[in-house]
């Protein structure tokens, strides 16, 4: 950073300005040397930055010793060791004859990993999750282990490929990019061998961008190219002229002419992008004046699903009576039209929605009053990755990340545990089995831990393993108490033989294992005492308090429950109204059809607008031909079989009309390619809604509204379609909301109806979603409408109190158990939602709490039926209207309006 550097700067760009007149389509080769740097005026007011500064970011070069750290010559970015980021591998140098190829230090070294099928680095990012970062993996093989054939592997990020990695030769250097918003608090770069040699990396870099700058739109955006258009050096422009330390390779576009300027671009402000100026003071303008520049890429994917950022400054002063002003076109279509550029200031055009298809064909045009041609500062393409598996289920990892540490930190199980546990699926940690949810997030059914030289107590986390079907802990050297796992609803065997044990069985899972729903075996532990009575223990005040403390609780709830029947018994009204009515459903014309694939295509512009993924697949807006906005859901195909009963269901789905069910349009049922059409929902769905917390809050009358709306629709697939219809998967994700606020129930699914079976209920495979699962329906599989009831009580619970069916927090807490710790203290303020600021009838939330309350009995004939539950959470809308209508009209007169307000004519 002295003057001599600026000297040779200009100088060398000023020949460049006179002396070049064509370019052909230079390719980065794969080397950089050193960055330029310059003395701009950024520099110059803060000085040189470290990238310390640029908070969120972490250097990795992979393979160096354990307690090394140095500052990189040519970048001026401090490197570290991998050491701490990952327990596998080996450390390994380049051959010799390749150092010298080596664009910088970070390539002379490489961890390499012979051993397992996945090796995980597990980064925390500085700066917290859901804020974006670009995440930067290198590699260079260097013929490192002698056998001068470069490896191919797959790079994952988490439980999502992210790319495959080859090379051409030892010295290719590739390097990945990736824009990505992590939705946990750690971030796995994982490689995966895919039987093609061993998978090895030479470094890793995180940098933490601003909020605003690069919105990924619908998944991680992989750095395609990114381009500093018109260099004058052959040099990759990074940091410290680029803040966020972007890479910029030099590029020129066929039959164009170089220009620059010595001037800094962006001197004063820069833009959220924090261009380089180094980059912006360069570009290309057609070899003739009057030629458009024209120039494509070819992604190599049809499917793939681009972003486009174009950076342009004027760099050249144009006099009064000039002036610069040009089109865009990609692909044919206009993208950006007079686009003029500020001199010395940059300013950025970019695709507000992806480009579907291989082919990227960009033309740049003057405009006819222009009189100079269009220019291009620099530009950047990425791809959009989709990243649709689920990680495992958090509060799951957590406990079993709990287990290793505490068990298994040096064992050889304990290094092979790495990354996700349970996904992707064939990858799944030895010794645990997990459950296949399709893309929403496995957990762990199963766990093996026999022989594995464990000691000490067993560790509550065990407990912690919700779903937890089997547990093998055998032959290990385990002491002390039994914890209680008849906590574990799901728990079927249990081996904890052959080991050192003690004290008593505790009485509940004595009586699973005798009543034949558990198998529990403990032989093998001489202390253990199998039959009573044991020797007083202290320890047991504990679980006899924590025994206490249930009943009491329970009989509450259990009052507030008879409480609410007798007062339905007092209080009845007539039976309501069974939702058949004609004036109540939704007169759907005739327009319930089936469309093609194509059609689909065209209704949804090639799917270019994401909205939702769902529980078995991904919904996309689209427009109908007379502009009525539909939801597209595209089904994942799974077998032929699959499709059959597809058609039956959408065909089944079709003669369900009401006006508080989302409606469906249409279906599409091809090979591979089914797909549901359903109206449009603007307001997206309840849960999204209750938990973003930029939308205004849901008022008391709003939330009891929307309650009403979504019983009402239940209430009539369950009692007014013949045969009846379980939903099976009532969630406030899967109640919609329209630019009215009118709730409908949405997602069918998994809805199954009664047509088949004379019996009241029906027998499935158990669906639907935790936190809002029937649990009789879950240990019985005995499927009727009154599990619906269940989910919807949770849902009720969350419109309360606002909070999501699982709490999370230190243990996950299931909304239900939360609510009554409160109502056991009659404590109702605790748990409404502060979001209403006491805003409320105090009887009409009582009302909405005893008829949640009502619907989640554990015992399935105690749940009330969904007509009761519409004319309670009528009753309630009716007290909060009085309150909000006192003083202005008589009580009276409100429920009169409130009637015609609320019935079934309301659209
Ligand atoms: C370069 O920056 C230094 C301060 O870092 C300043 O003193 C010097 O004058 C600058 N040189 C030029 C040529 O602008
Ligand atoms: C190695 O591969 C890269 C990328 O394809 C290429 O640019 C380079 O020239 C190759 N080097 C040798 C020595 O073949
Ligand atoms: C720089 O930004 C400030 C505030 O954002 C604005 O007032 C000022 O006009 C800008 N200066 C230039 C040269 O654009
Ligand atoms: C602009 O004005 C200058 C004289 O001031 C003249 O030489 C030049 O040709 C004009 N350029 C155009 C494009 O009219
Ligand atoms: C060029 O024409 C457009 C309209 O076509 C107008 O908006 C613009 O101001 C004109 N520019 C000049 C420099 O005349
Ligand atoms: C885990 O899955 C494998 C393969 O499906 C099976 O053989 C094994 O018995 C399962 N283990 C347990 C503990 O369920
Ligand atoms: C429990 O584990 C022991 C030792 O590993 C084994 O011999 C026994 O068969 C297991 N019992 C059951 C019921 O699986
Ligand atoms: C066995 O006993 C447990 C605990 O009392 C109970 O929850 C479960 O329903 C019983 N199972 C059977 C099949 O009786």
């Amino acid at each position: 950073m002295d003057g001599k550097w600026r000297c040779r700067w200009t100088w060398s760009c000023m020949l460049w300005c006179v002396s070049v007149l064509a370019y052909a389509i230079a390719e980065f080769n794969g080397k950089f040397i050193v960055m330029a740097t310059e003395n701009n005026s950024m520099n110059h007011k803060q000085g040189r930055r470290k990238l310390d500064d640029v908070t969120g970011s972490i250097c990795i070069d992979c393979g160096i010793a354990e307690d090394l750290a140095y500052t990189d010559d040519k970048t001026q970015i401090e490197y570290t060791s991998d050491a701490h980021f990952i327990g596998t591998g080996t450390s390994k140098n380049i051959a010799a004859k390749f150092i010298s190829e080596a664009p910088q230090r970070t390539f002379k070294t490489v961890r390499s990993f012979p051993e397992g099928k996945r090796n995980c680095y597990t980064l925390r990012h500085p700066e917290g999750r859901n804020t974006i970062y670009l995440i930067r993996a290198s590699f260079m093989y260097g013929n490192y282990d002698d056998l001068n054939q470069p490896p191919k592997f797959d790079l994952y990020i988490g439980v999502n490929l992210w790319d495959s990695v080859m090379f051409d030769n030892s010295t290719h250097v590739v390097i990945k990019e990736i824009l990505h918003v992590p939705s946990m608090d750690e971030l796995y770069v994982c490689l995966l061998n895919t039987d093609m040699g061993t998978p090895f990396i030479s470094s890793l870099e995180v940098r933490h961008f601003d909020h605003s700058s690069y919105r990924t739109k619908s998944g991680p955006l992989a750095l395609y190219r990114r381009f500093d258009i018109g260099s004058t050096t052959n040099e990759i422009v990074r940091f410290d002229n680029d803040v966020y330390d972007r890479m910029w390779y030099p590029y020129n576009l066929p039959d164009s002419t170089p220009i620059c300027t010595s001037f800094t671009v962006d001197s004063v402000n820069h833009t959220t992008y924090h261009l380089p100026s180094t980059v912006m003071k360069t570009a290309v303008r057609p070899k003739s004046e009057n030629d458009n520049l024209e120039f494509e890429f070819d992604t190599g994917y049809p499917t793939s699903e681009s972003y486009v950022y174009m950076h342009f400054a004027e760099i050249e002063e144009l006099k009064e009576n000039e002036s610069r002003a040009f089109d865009i076109t990609l692909n044919g279509k206009n993208w950006a039209e007079s686009v003029s550029p500020t001199y010395l200031q940059s300013t950025t055009i970019e695709t507000d929605q992806s480009i579907r298809g291989r082919k990227l064909m960009f033309s740049m045009h003057k405009k006819t009053n222009s009189t100079h041609p269009p220019i291009l500062n620099a530009m950047e393409i990425y791809i959009v990755k989709e990243f649709l598996h689920s990680p495992t289920d958090q509060e799951d990892v957590k406990a079993i990340m709990d287990i290793k540490s505490h068990y298994m930190l040096t064992s050889s199980l304990g290094k092979r545990w790495q990354g996700d546990p349970c996904a992707p699926l064939k990858y799944s940690w030895n010794g645990l089995n997990c459950s296949d949810n399709g893309y929403n997030s496995p957990t762990i059914t199963a766990l093996n831990l026999a022989s594995s030289g464990l000691s000490g107590t067993i560790i509550a986390s065990f407990l912690e393993l919700k779903f937890l079907e089997s547990l093998d802990l055998s032959n290990n050297k385990l002491t002390g108490p039994l914890p209680d796992f008849s906590q574990l609803q799901y728990l079927k065997t249990l081996n904890l033989s052959r080991n050192r044990l003690s004290g008593e069985i505790p009485s509940l899972l004595k009586e699973r294992s005798n009543n034949g729903s558990l198998l529990l075996s403990v032989d093998g532990n001489p202390d253990l005492c199998l039959v009573g009575p044991c020797e007083e223990d202290k320890k047991n005040i504990v679980p006899l308090v924590a025994g206490i403390l249930s009943l009491v609780v329970f009989f509450i709830v259990l009052g507030i429950v008879l409480t609410t029947i007798w007062r339905k018994k007092c209080n009845r009204k007539p039976a309501a109204k069974q939702a058949v009515s004609s004036n109540e459903e939704v007169v759907l014309k005739a327009n319930n059809e089936q469309f093609t694939y194509s059609q689909i295509l065209v209704i949804t512009n090639n799917f270019d607008k994401m909205i939702g993924k769902g529980s078995c697949g991904i919904v996309y807006h689209g427009s109908l031909n007379d502009g009525t906005q539909v939801a597209v859901k595209m089904v994942l195909q799974k077998s032929p079989q699959a499709s059959q009963q597809f058609q039956t269901e959408a065909q089944l789905l079709m003669r369900v009309h009401h006006k508080n069910l989302a409606s469906f349009l249409g279906y599409c049922n091809e090979v591979r390619h089914t797909g549901i059409i359903y109206e449009y929902m603007a307001y997206g769905n309840l849960e999204e809604y209750l938990s973003d917390a930029r939308r205004e809050p849901l008022s008391w009358r709003q939330r009891i509204q929307i309650a009403v709306d979504a019983a009402q629709g239940l209430e009539y697939l369950h009692h007014g379609c013949k045969p009846p219809i379980i939903h099976r998967d009532i969630k406030s994700s899967n109640i919609l909301l329209n630019e009215k606020l009118q709730a409908k129930v949405a997602d069918f699914g998994f809805s199954k109806d009664f047509s088949t079976e004379n019996e009241s209920h029906v027998s499935t495979a158990v669906i639907g979603t935790f936190g809002y699962l029937d649990p009789e329906y879950y240990t019985s599989s005995r499927l009727t409408e009154k599990s619906d009831v269940y989910s919807f009580g949770i849902v009720l619970l969350e419109l309360i109190t606002g909070q999501p069916a699982i709490i999370k927090g230190h243990q996950n807490t299931n909304i239900v158990q939360w609510v009554s710790h409160f109502l056991a203290r009659g404590d109702i303020k605790q748990i409404v939602d502060p979001r209403m600021r006491g805003d409320f009838d105090f009887g009409s939330v009582w009302k909405v709490v005893e008829a949640a309350i009502a619907c989640v009995p554990l015992i399935s004939i105690q749940r009330p039926s969904m007509s009761y539950i519409v004319s309670e959470l009528k009753d309630s809308l009716k007290m909060e209207a009085a309150r909000e209508q006192e003083g202005v009209n008589s009580i009276e007169m409100n429920v009169i309006d409130l009637e015609a307000g609320c019935g079934p004519d309301a659209r």
